[in-house]
């Protein structure tokens, strides 16, 4: 057996628990775009304050694996379960989900045009659980209270990233899901990031981050998973993994 395939064992065996009982949980998820089978049979365990790296080469299904556990429409999850503190993630709608404290912070940001910073943020504001206040975002965001009047897609790369976390913080978030929240940025700006990262699990958000800057991502990360075709190849903590060159080399090319 190659070791790969042990650790795929290991990692099934270690999800034998209650998945209503977890702060967070997948069990055994199957996710299709039409006939195209991308998630196959993913299990996950995440602890409330946890950063969870989620990793794996271009294509390995971490979109999509995200998009499942915020329930878009697609890719559809045909099987499984997804837990969120007790409640039936897998029987939710997508505004659901988000209601139930989950929110994606997509790759693109979505930023709203034709409105500024602020009004961004009070939109985020109107869903029925509020987060954070106007004043306790920008008491952690300074950059984004100086540019509360202008107009949000106009801000550089990393004040919009900034932005698109702050926005899901308005929401009462309990997961959140970074997808390449460092896609573009320079050095100085991902490590303002990860600080607001960091300051976010203070308060006791757990957050999953996928990401192309595997090194960086680790470094924030409590622990990590890696995809390969839809299905995870590896669980354990960041050191193990960049101890491992065979897995390095094989998933996250470092
Ligand atoms: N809307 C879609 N319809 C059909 N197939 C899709 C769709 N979106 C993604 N896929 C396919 O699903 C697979 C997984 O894609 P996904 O975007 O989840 O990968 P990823 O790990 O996020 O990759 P990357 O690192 O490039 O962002 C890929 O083969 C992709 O082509
Ligand atoms: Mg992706």
């Amino acid at each position: 057996m190659s070791a790969v395939s042990m650790k795929k064992e290991a990692i099934s065996a270690a999800n034998n628990s209650d998945p209503s009982q977890e702060f967070f949980a997948i069990r055994d998820l199957h996710a299709y775009y039409g006939e195209s089978y991308i998630v196959q049979g993913v299990n996950l365990d995440i602890k409330k304050g946890e950063i969870l790296a989620l990793l794996g080469r271009n294509g390995a299904g971490k979109t999509s694996t995200m998009r499942a556990i915020a329930r878009l429409a697609e890719p559809e999850a045909r099987a499984g379960e997804i837990w969120l503190e007790g409640q039936p993630l897998h029987t939710m709608k997508s505004y659901q989900a988000a209601q139930a404290g989950i929110q994606l912070v997509p790759e693109d940001r979505r930023i709203i045009p034709g409105m500024t910073v602020e009004e961004n943020l009070i939109l985020s504001q109107i869903a029925p659980n509020k987060g954070w206040s106007l004043e306790q975002i920008y008491a952690h965001f300074p950059r984004l209270a100086e540019r509360r009047n202008q107009e949000g897609v106009t801000m550089s790369g990393g004040e919009q990233q900034m932005l698109a976390v702050a926005r899901a913080l308005a929401r009462d978030v309990k997961l959140l899901l970074l997808d390449e929240p460092y896609e573009g940025l320079a050095p100085v700006i991902v490590k303002e990031i990860e600080n607001i990262v960091y300051d976010i699990k203070e308060r006791g958000i757990t957050t999953i981050i996928v990401e192309q800057n595997a090194v960086a991502a680790l470094r924030l990360s409590d622990r990590a998973v890696i995809l390969d075709s839809g299905e995870l190849v590896f669980s354990g903590s960041a050191k193990e993994l960049l101890d491992n060159p065979e897995l390095r080399n094989e998933y996250l090319a470092i």
